[in-house]
């Protein structure tokens, strides 16, 4: 699908954003292995966590997708069945990763693969700490999609994250649920705190320890009802907008701030961004509120070290607002973005040139010099959800009229997102 973008005049008006990716992945997997029915509100439309959904319904478990709740009926611990077919993950990273974790626990074999995309992504990350805790994972030249798991009686294990991921991190302590004793996962620096927050709420006892986090394995979990905050990683897309676009005011209600994930606003602050936060309320846990965002000239910045893993999803929109930025964008020590959903160095540096934007590639990042003026271009998600959305925003600063090629992509995380723009766009 090609979607046509025109100049904005103005971002403006109110919006709410459908449900967390990261969280909903969480409470389904949480609500499956947990006794009783959760009812989850907000779950996220994307395809990604629908790929979540179809996984535990192929290992067994009752799921009805309801206009306003998904219902999850729980079979506890040790409820899962052994699946019919090969388990499809789709385009997400996170499913695959974080159900290989449950996956190891099991009395029975699985298979579990997905797309193009997902395929050429490392699974190694988390098939050496499944094997030290005793499951057999066998994967497409040794580290690849689809994965042969076969699942053992795990032995908890003390375990160094090599790399800093949300995901690694969640599937040793998912894996931990299974094994006998405690579990702990020492991460290089703090990535996204959804999984401990989210077992805790379900039941599990879970510690942390600066940036030691452990489990106790076999506890009970109970099911709940819970509402999931609106993506603030999907939020991004229209901060941006709304920052690069002069007369524009948006609110945006109802966005996750959960502070692993919020340093995007601290980071647009920081460049000068009007951004207030109002109506801030805890809910199981996760912080939300609503956010304010107001046209701004923004002074650029330099996105390194442990900020990387709190950007990692907004880097792609943000290297666009750096180019219109007075000193520019730097991205350093994220060679983690070449492991994502497309190459998001490459993929992010092709469509700016597309644009007539100068950026410099490194192998772990870019530079992006400011105050650079868009050209109409032909531009192209190469399949990649975020890529689409950050160049959708891009289009909107253009001197002329931009295409989005294969914008369908958006739809892994954010379905009704061109609808959404479409509202708040003059
Ligand atoms: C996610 C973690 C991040 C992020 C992804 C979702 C999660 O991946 O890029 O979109 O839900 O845990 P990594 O943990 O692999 O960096």
């Amino acid at each position: 699908m090609r979607e046509r973008i025109s100049p904005a005049r103005s971002v403006s008006g109110s919006i709410t954003l459908p449900g967390d990716k990261s969280i909903s992945h969480r409470y389904a997997i949480l609500g499956a292995i947990a006794e009783g029915t959760t009812r989850l509100r907000n779950y996220s439309t994307g395809a990604d966590c629908a790929s979540t959904l179809g996984c535990l319904r192929a290992l067994g478990i009752d799921i009805e997708v309801r206009a306003d709740e998904v219902v999850i009926h729980g079979r506890g611990l040790d409820g899962l069945r052994e699946p019919a077919a090969t388990l499809d993950a789709g385009n997400s990273g996170s499913t695959i990763r974080m159900l290989s974790g449950i996956l190891a626990g099991q009395p029975f074999p699985t298979r579990i693969g997905g797309d193009e995309s997902l395929s050429r992504r490392p699974m190694d990350r988390i098939m050496k700490p499944l094997a030290e805790m005793g499951a057999r994972i066998e994967a497409r030249n040794g580290r690849y999609p689809p994965l042969e798991i076969r699942g053992a009686k795990l032995r908890p294990i003390d375990y160094a994250l090599p790399v800093a991921s949300a995901q690694v991190k969640s599937c040793v302590l998912l894996a931990g649920l299974y094994a006998e004793g405690r579990t702990t996962v020492r991460e290089p620096v703090a990535t996204r705190d959804h999984t401990e927050i989210a077992l805790r709420e379900f039941g599990g006892s879970v510690e942390t320890a600066g940036r030691a986090i452990s489990i106790e394995g076999r506890p009970r979990l109970s099911a709940r009802e819970l509402a999931v905050p609106g993506d603030l990683s999907s939020a991004a897309f229209f901060l941006v907008a709304a920052l690069l676009v002069p007369g524009s005011r948006l609110l945006i209600q109802g966005v996750g701030l959960n502070p692993t994930r919020s340093a995007l606003l601290d980071f647009l602050a920081s460049m000068g961004a009007r951004i207030r936060i109002l109506n801030v309320a805890q809910s199981a846990g996760e912080l939300a509120g609503d956010v304010l965002v107001e046209h701004s000239p923004v002074k650029g910045g330099v996105i390194e070290k442990a900020l990387v893993s709190s950007l990692i999803d907004e880097i792609p929109v943000l290297a666009v607002l750096g180019a219109a930025s007075d000193e520019g964008l730097v991205v350093r020590d994220a060679a983690e973005l070449r492991v994502k959903e497309t190459d998001r160095i490459a993929t992010v540096a092709e469509n700016l040139r597309r644009l007539g934007v100068q950026v410099e590639v490194t192998p772990d990042g870019m530079r992006v010099p400011g105050r650079q003026r868009f050209r109409a271009a032909d531009l192209d998600s190469f399949g990649d959800h975020r890529i689409a959305m950050a160049f959708a925003v891009a289009a909107l600063a253009a001197e002329g009229e931009c295409v989005i090629e294969s914008a369908e992509a958006a739809c892994v995380s954010f379905p009704e997102f061109f609808q959404k723009l479409r509202q708040v766009v003059e």
